[in-house]
């Protein structure tokens, strides 16, 4: 809700990042600081398995359309985005979570979706309208896992 999102504003000086939409699903707030949410999403911690489960789960996660990962079959792989193989030894938790979050932070240009974000006026299917594509302790088991990816 906006005010949250204003409390937030207070805090250490940081810029707030909310939901685009304050009518839509009211979102966890989170605070960017260089290019990491350090803090888990509503103060969540992930689970590893469910984060490797909804990473192969390809029409829920999407991830894999586009992303090659580990310990998923090679036809399911995607090969238009850089692999996760290794990812938990480039990135730390608070990278990879602001990358799932909202990747277009970083790169307005990229393909990637912003996973936790709600953007109203967007020609999404109805099952996916007014509410984030993942729910934050769900983007929590994704970082849990995607941290011990390692090289
Ligand atoms: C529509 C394609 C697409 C989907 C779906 C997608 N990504 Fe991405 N992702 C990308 C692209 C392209 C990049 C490269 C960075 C950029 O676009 O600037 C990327 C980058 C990343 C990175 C940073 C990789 C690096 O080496 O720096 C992570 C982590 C990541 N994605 C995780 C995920 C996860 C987890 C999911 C599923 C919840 C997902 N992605 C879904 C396209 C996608």
């Amino acid at each position: 809700m906006a005010g949250l999102c204003a409390a937030f504003a207070l805090v250490g000086g940081q810029a707030p990042a909310c939901a685009d939409n304050a009518a839509a699903q009211e979102l966890a707030p989170y605070v960017i600081s260089d290019d990491a949410i350090v803090e888990p999403l509503a103060g969540r911690r992930g689970d590893p398995g469910g984060g490797q489960a909804l990473l192969a789960e390809r029409h829920r996660s999407l991830c894999i359309l586009c992303h090659a990962a580990p310990a998923v079959p090679a036809p399911l792989q995607g090969t238009l985005a850089p692999s996760l193989a290794g990812i938990g030894s480039r990135l730390d938790a608070g990278q990879i979570r602001l990358r799932i979050v909202d990747m277009k932070r970083l790169n307005p240009d990229s393909l990637m979706p912003a996973y936790y974000t709600v953007r109203e006026g967007t020609r999404v299917a109805p099952a996916w309208r007014g509410k984030p594509l993942l729910e934050a302790a769900e983007i929590e088991h994704l970082v849990a896992y995607l941290v011990t990816l390692k090289e």
